[in-house]
């Protein structure tokens, strides 16, 4: 970086201890060790002191926020891999830069997807309510029981850097791979999954599907009434991605009519407000967006957007920029 007086960086979130070590180091940081909720009013009152902002998922960056953020603010980096939450073409049009935090977080990302896979599928959720609540079911060979996961059809939905690997570990499971995505991968990155150019023809080969696609215009409600009444007796879905890819008035009705077998969810629309009917399914794993929350992983996002405003400051094309 330059060594003029150090850019001022406006961090909205608390970070992990060496992230901030750093960012104290390296930058006119304004931290929030204390890890207050801080509303978008106080953000754009207090910006005109910064020269950016280090944001998450959690704070919303609309096109209303961005365009009444001052003009001293020339860049946003996330940590996150996902961009639903920031406006990037209000950013772009007021020339500020956004950077995201990809790759670093695929594998627990990942691994999560697998967790609500198993934990969905094998009780996990009612078996530890059982023992927590002192409720050991009665001796017996027929009840309660799950759902197989090993050699199970497996649908991805989105087979970017997540949903290749959570094609990897289902293949450690001995399922058979489906995928929809916007294009068919190279036959090394398929890891033999079936390509489906049209998400309604993969439907019927999922005992397991699985959303790691990113929320976009074109994503959002995408599983919706008609596309779960495609879906196999007993299938399973899981969402590791974003909440509103998903009709939650469809996926509610598919667990009360037992279309759906059950479901593990680590994100909701509108989390952490969840729509409260979730909470009345014994079949339903869910997690509290916990998809990167691993130490190392959440240090290595600290580090890559840290990476992305020091490129930006230094004159170069962040890392990450989009
Ligand atoms: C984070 C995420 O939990 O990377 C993403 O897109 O949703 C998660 O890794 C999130 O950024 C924290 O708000």
């Amino acid at each position: 970086m330059t060594q003029q007086a150090k850019p001022r960086i406006l961090v909205v979130h608390r970070l992990p201890a060496e992230v901030e070590t750093r960012l104290a180091r390296d930058f006119a940081a304004e931290l929030n060790s204390e890890d207050r909720q801080i509303g978008a009013a106080e953000i754009v009152s207090r910006a005109k002191d910064f020269d950016a902002l280090l944001i998450s998922s959690m704070f919303k960056c609309r096109a209303d926020v961005i365009n009444a953020l001052p003009a001293s603010i020339r860049m946003i980096a996330t940590f996150s891999v996902g961009t639903d939450h920031i406006d990037i073409p209000a950013a772009k049009a007021k020339g500020i830069a956004v950077s995201n935090t990809p790759d670093v977080l695929t594998d627990a990302t990942a691994d999560v997807t697998l967790l609500l896979m198993l934990g969905a599928a094998r009780g996990a959720s009612w078996g530890d309510r059982m023992v927590r609540g002192n409720r050991w079911p009665a001796p017996s060979l027929v009840s309660p029981l799950g759902l197989d996961v090993s050699g199970r059809r497996l649908g991805i939905l989105g087979m970017g850097r997540i949903g290749q690997a959570v094609a990897a570990r289902a293949c450690g499971f001995g399922m058979e791979l489906h995928y929809h995505s916007r294009k068919r991968l190279s036959a090394s990155l398929e890891q033999g999954g079936k390509f489906h150019a049209r998400f309604e023809d993969m439907l019927p080969h999922c005992d397991f599907l699985s959303i790691n696609c990113a929320s976009t215009p074109e994503t959002r409600g995408i599983v919706n009434v008609k596309s779960l009444s495609l879906l196999p007796p007993d299938a399973i879905l899981v969402n590791a991605a974003r909440g509103d890819i998903v009709d939650d008035d469809a996926v509610i009705a598919a667990l009360r009519s037992g279309k759906l077998a059950a479901a593990g969810l680590d994100v909701f629309k509108g989390e952490p407000n969840i729509d409260p009917r979730y909470r009345e399914f014994e079949n339903v794993f869910m997690l509290p967006h916990l998809g990167s929350a691993t130490r190392n992983t959440r240090i290595a996002m600290g580090m890559k957007a840290v990476d992305n405003l020091e490129d930006f400051f230094s004159e170069k094309n962040p890392r990450d920029g989009l």
